[in-house]
């Protein structure tokens, strides 16, 4: 049967960490959703994304590794997106270890180890300092 995974981010000015786990996410299993922060949902969270949500999508789905963007609006969806798109497994960088044990009621949830020395935020400021 097709094993679903599911990850949740904002994948700003995309880099090769975000890759690096994409490429993982997708190994553990057969079909990748990418839960993608909305601009609103950034908003809220205090970030502020270079690419707005649609540049970014567009950016995800053009990758080998991605086979769905859907929208994260809130907090609160992951159990019901979980749900109703049959996620097998919840994946996430290790930077969030623990935080997503709740799902485990639902999934199997899975922290991959971050890639060293790069963010999108480390590439914006660096950007920033340099012109
Ligand atoms: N990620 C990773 N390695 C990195 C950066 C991100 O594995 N060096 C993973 C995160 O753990 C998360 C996903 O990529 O599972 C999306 O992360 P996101 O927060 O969008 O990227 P960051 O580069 O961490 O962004 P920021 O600097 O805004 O926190």
């Amino acid at each position: 049967m097709l094993k679903r995974v599911i990850t949740y981010g904002t994948y700003d000015v995309l880099h090769y960490g975000h890759i690096n786990l994409l490429k993982r996410a997708k190994a553990l299993g057969d079909y990748l959703i990418v839960a993608l922060s909305s601009d609103e949902f950034n908003e809220i969270k205090n970030k502020k994304s270079y690419y707005n949500y649609d540049q970014r999508k567009l950016l995800l789905e053009s990758l080998r590794y991605v086979d769905l963007v859907i929208p994260e609006n809130n907090w609160e969806q992951k159990i019901d997106d979980i749900k109703k798109y049959q996620a097998d497994i919840f994946v996430m960088g290790d930077d969030w270890k623990g935080k997503f044990d709740f799902l485990k009621d639902y999934c199997e949830v899975v922290y991959l180890p971050r890639t060293p020395n790069v963010s999108s935020t480390q590439t914006k400021q660096y950007l920033k300092s340099s012109f």
